[in-house]
């Protein structure tokens, strides 16, 4: 039976393809731009393919567009605002070319829905991240007009036969989508409301995909989704479908460390990570499957928020302090050298001293390699926004954020150093920044390393012995 799909998927893939090679010529450009998470850059991907079909091709310079769109991000107020000031930059570009149609899609599209076309004047095209498939419906209505909005959310779409068109600068690392949206409704977070409900993505489109990647030359994928180890799939079932399916039927469910391993085994020559786990959720099978396979990176990110269990409760994260500890111990324990990274929200609601120290306490007993921390901001809608006070003074907010990023600055210079000495297998992702005589990959812990050139190409995977480090990057020659 899951033969049968998978050939059937695979057909549906080929058609897919033949079918975008056999389009009319592209005469029209699209100008993309993404902010936010890797989501984000992974759905304009999914946006370029569904507009290459309807003849558009990418372009890098804004002034030859017909159409830019902008992918946004609604994280932060600031994420918000930087969106805004670039819009003004749009504004000069559209003076001079009034035919310019300027889209906005994300999680801006989905929260500001219609108000966005009152505040922002010149945007013509709002469309949230369940609504990509209407674009071409949605360009077709401005021809005729009328500025137009779709931002309905789903409770099924995935995308899932979509063929990204890759928009990364390198060939080598690709972000492949396995889940949307979110049901855990951390109550700081706007993404629940901007992306949705949970949905996992057919496993066979996914392995697909994956294999896709690599008979296109790329060496690593990541997997995303905002809570993958909350990642379940049985027939297309929802959850609460699933979950009351009787238990020898749920036999078939596939979680999230059975679709790794299917992946790791299906495709065992490319890099596979993932991204990104959640304390409530991660297993120990999913620990096991990546212990038991080389393929999967020994990299996991683990958001904490906040080190004090008081704290926790109230971003209502579901788990607590000690049940985050024993996450962390049953990753040292079943993955010993495995990279863990974080985020960090400082100076939510409430937090005292106290709690502060106890996020400090906790970093020193975890001694992440390294970390995403930011100051609280408070989201219109969320239940944070409704119910509590964001009482945190910004100089408060501003001085416990530097000691975060201190600490964490310390701890990786402290990891990083306990690698100089030791050879480590990279995957060359491009030119270091600083010189072209210079590349730069990761390491399966997804420390960044950097070398000379020498003979080494992009796309490698080479042993590179470690002399020497910053808090940041590893430093070594080809072994
Ligand atoms: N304020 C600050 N940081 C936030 N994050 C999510 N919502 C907020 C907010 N309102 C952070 C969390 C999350 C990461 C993607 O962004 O740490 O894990
Ligand atoms: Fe937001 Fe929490 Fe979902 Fe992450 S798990 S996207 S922080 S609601």
């Amino acid at each position: 039976m899951i033969e049968e799909k998978k050939i059937d998927e695979k057909r549906q893939g080929e058609i897919l393809s033949i079918r975008s090679k056999s389009k009319t010529l592209a005469t029209k450009k699209m100008y993309l731009e993404s902010y936010g998470c890797a989501m984000n850059f992974s759905d304009s991907e999914i946006v370029a393919s569904i507009l290459q079909d309807e003849g558009y091709s990418t372009t890098k310079e804004i002034e030859n567009a017909d159409i830019v769109l902008i992918n946004t991000c609604s994280i932060r107020e600031k994420a918000e605002q930087t969106v805004r000031r670039r819009l003004k930059n749009f504004l000069k570009i559209k003076r001079k070319k009034p035919e310019l149609t300027i889209g906005i899609l994300g999680c801006m599209a989905e929260r500001l829905k219609t108000k966005f076309l009152e505040q922002e004047k010149i945007v013509d095209l709002v469309v949230g991240p369940d609504a990509y498939r209407e674009l071409p419906k949605l360009i077709k209505e401005l021809e005729d007009g009328r500025k137009a909005v779709n931002v309905i959310l789903s409770t099924e779409e995935t995308y899932a036969d979509v063929i990204p068109v890759r928009l990364g600068n390198n060939k080598v690392t690709a972000f492949i989508s396995i889940m949307r949206g979110c049901d855990n409704m951390c109550s700081f977070c706007v993404v629940p409301f901007t992306r949705g409900r949970e949905r996992s993505r057919d496993p066979l489109s996914i392995v697909n995909e994956i294999q896709n990647v690599y008979e296109n030359g790329y060496k690593e994928v990541t997997l995303l989704g905002q809570n993958v180890d909350s990642y379940l799939w049985n027939n297309g079932l929802s959850k609460k479908e699933i979950n009351k399916l009787p238990l020898q039927n749920q036999k078939n469910n596939i979680n999230f460390a059975k679709l790794l391993e299917l992946s790791a085994k299906k495709c065992p020559n490319i890099r596979i990570r993932f991204s990104t786990s959640h304390p409530q959720d991660m297993g120990d099978d999913v620990l096991y499957t990546m212990a038991k396979y080389k393929n999967i990176c020994k990299y996991i990110h683990l958001p904490v928020q906040s080190g004090s269990s008081r704290i926790l409760k109230l971003m209502n994260r579901g788990y607590s302090r000690d049940w985050y500890i024993d996450r962390i111990d049953a990753i040292k324990r079943i993955i010993p050298n495995c990279g863990i990274s974080m985020d960090i929200i400082t100076g939510f609601c409430s937090e005292t001293d106290f709690d502060h120290n106890q996020t400090l306490s906790l970093m020193n007993y975890v001694k992440y390699d390294f970390g995403y921390m930011f100051k609280y901001s408070e989201r219109p809608n969320t239940l944070a926004q409704r119910k509590y006070k964001d009482d945190v003074d910004e100089k408060i907010k501003s001085k416990r954020l530097t000691e975060i990023i201190t600490l964490q600055q310390k701890h990786s210079l402290h990891n990083n150093k306990k690698h100089v000495g030791s050879i480590k297998e990279v995957l060359v992702e491009g030119y270091s920044k600083k010189s072209k005589d210079f590349l730069y990959g990761r390491t399966t812990q997804n420390t960044v390393a950097v070398f000379p050139k020498e003979d080494i190409k992009i796309g490698d995977l080479v042993n590179i012995k470690i002399n020497d480090c910053t808090s940041a990057t590893l430093l070594g020659n080809k072994y």
